[in-house]
């Protein structure tokens, strides 16, 4: 029997990561567990097993995981590395090959209380195979969860071929599709904000609120990610899931209770109401673009095509939707959606557009700005009101708008936990609220097949746009509104 104290009773975990010496794994999986093992909320006696097909010994494996996670991890605690480094372990095998897995168990315990995550960091077309080699070496036990990284499929098919395959081996209670958006703090404080908040939720409709913006802008490029990211474009890698999942919070009614499928059927709600991007729809209600060689922060760089070292591609790296949700809450209230790579700068932004008033008494006629609450999700974190204010002085009415700033990180002066980090707890203690269900994940992509279907029937064609600009062609979306910059 493992010794354990009580509280490491709740948390010893047996970690497999797929994929574990990929870009995901050494700059989010495994500095999540060095900071939450440093926290004393997993186990010093956790087991991390990392599966690449890669040969190495053990002191080359210790080699490179110690100057890539080092690397990562700011300020890093000397002792608290070389613990991560010793509960890690390596073990190779080809994912496609049956019986693969076949000499896994002897790295893990086979007490009851110890969780088995099993970690699938690779793409989704190995899915199949790693979750029948595990049956097959009977490493499935009830306590097993696993944890899918998107993207689920390419479409809503595939997805679901995928979703169904898994469901032969785990139960959906086991199964945790991760959107890592979900595990901000900034993001969760979206529903904190919405259903603590008496003034908002008064307000929170399409009696009250004119347009909702909701951009995630970069301004890395693809990097090393290109071969992947040409297959999918921000439509697949970005839209699907993240902006979506953002969507819904801002948009679900109140849910009765904070209980995982409670929220998830909520969630399901909104996403079964959008309304599908038709052939018509797609040439007025989107903008895709492809970024070409500029300059950022001075520096000059170089274009999608020459990143992917390729001469041709007609992959999105920009998108910008309006969407509509049509119900009652939202009936007209049009849902701008957009991200980018190689934008002017990084930053994760909710605008909610209240309308204007009805009438201005004010003699001057001056026109007054709308309300406006704005959520800067990262890398600041802070919420703003924009309301309008007399301009201190005599002589007749003068007024101007001013934010109501509250500014999260100086509010709050602990460091954030990444996301990762709450997920990889979250998936430990058998907590679903904030990983997609299944038919959240069919739902997303059916909504999203509607756009690519449309997108290719239509001919639609990528606007080109400079690297370190805000993207391309916006006023063709934007109607009579302004995206908030
Ligand atoms: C990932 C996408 O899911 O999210 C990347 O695949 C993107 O292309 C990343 O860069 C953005 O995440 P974050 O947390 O940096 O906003």
């Amino acid at each position: 029997m493992i010794k354990t104290n009580k509280l490491e009773n709740l948390f010893l975990s047996d970690i497999v990561i797929f994929g574990g010496l990929g870009d995901l794994s050494i700059r989010k999986i495994l500095p999540a567990i060095y900071f939450r093992l440093q926290a004393k909320q997993l186990a010093d006696n956790c087991r991390v097993i990392l599966i690449s097909r890669k040969d190495f010994n053990k002191k080359e494996f210790e080699d490179i995981l110690r100057s890539k996670i080092e690397n990562g991890i700011e300020d890093v605690s000397k002792k608290d590395l070389n613990h991560l480094i010793s509960i890690c372990e390596y073990y190779k095998a080809d994912l496609n090959q049956k019986g693969c897995l076949n000499n896994l168990k002897s790295f893990l315990r086979s007490e009851d209380n110890v969780v088995r995550l099993f970690y699938f960091s690779v793409s989704s077309t190995l899915f199949g195979s790693i979750t029948k080699n595990l049956k097959e070496a009977q490493l499935i036990t009830p306590k097993s969860r696993v944890v899918l990284e998107k993207p689920l499929g390419h479409n809503a098919e595939s997805s679901r071929e995928i979703n169904n395959e898994i469901a032969g081996y785990f139960n959906e209670s086991q199964i945790f599709r991760i959107d890592h958006y979900l595990g901000k703090e900034t993001v969760q404080n979206l529903m904190v904000l919405r259903f603590t908040n008496n003034l908002y939720e008064n307000a929170w409709n399409a009696q009250n609120i004119d347009n909702i913006q909701i951009t995630v802008s970069e301004n890395l490029g693809v990097g090393s990610r290109g071969g992947f990211y040409d297959k999918y474009g921000a439509l697949l890698d970005m839209v699907q899931n993240h902006l979506l999942q953002l969507m819904c919070l801002v948009a679900i009614e109140p849910p009765n209770i904070l209980d995982a499928n409670t929220v998830r059927d909520e969630k399901l709600k909104v996403l079964k109401s959008l309304r599908p991007i038709d052939i018509d729809s797609c040439k007025t209600h989107t903008v895709k673009g492809q970024y070409t060689r500029g300059k950022l922060d001075g520096k000059s760089v170089k274009s999608y095509l020459e990143d992917i070292e390729k001469f041709n591609s007609d992959t999105e790296t920009f998108v910008a939707i309006r969407a509509y949700i049509d119900n009652w809450r939202w009936a007209g209230v049009p849902f701008y959606l957009r991200t980018g790579k190689r934008l002017s700068r990084k930053h994760s932004q909710i605008t909610i557009n209240f309308k204007n008033i009805p009438h201005n008494i004010f003699p001057d006629g001056k026109s007054i700005v709308n309300n406006k609450l704005i959520i800067n999700l990262q890398p600041e974190e802070s919420i703003e009101l924009v309301q309008t204010v007399k301009t201190p002085g005599p002589g007749g009415y003068r007024y101007e708008p001013i934010s109501l700033v509250l500014d999260y990180g100086s509010s709050f002066k602990e460091r954030f936990p990444d996301a990762y980090e709450r997920l990889l707890i979250d998936v430990i203690r058998g907590n679903q609220t904030l990983f997609m269900r299944k038919d959240e994940v069919e739902a997303s992509w059916k909504w999203i097949d509607s756009i690519n279907q449309s997108w290719a029937k239509a001919k639609i064609k990528n606007h080109l746009y400079s690297s370190g600009s805000n993207g391309p062609g916006d006023h063709i979306l934007l109607d009579k509104h302004e995206w908030n910059n």
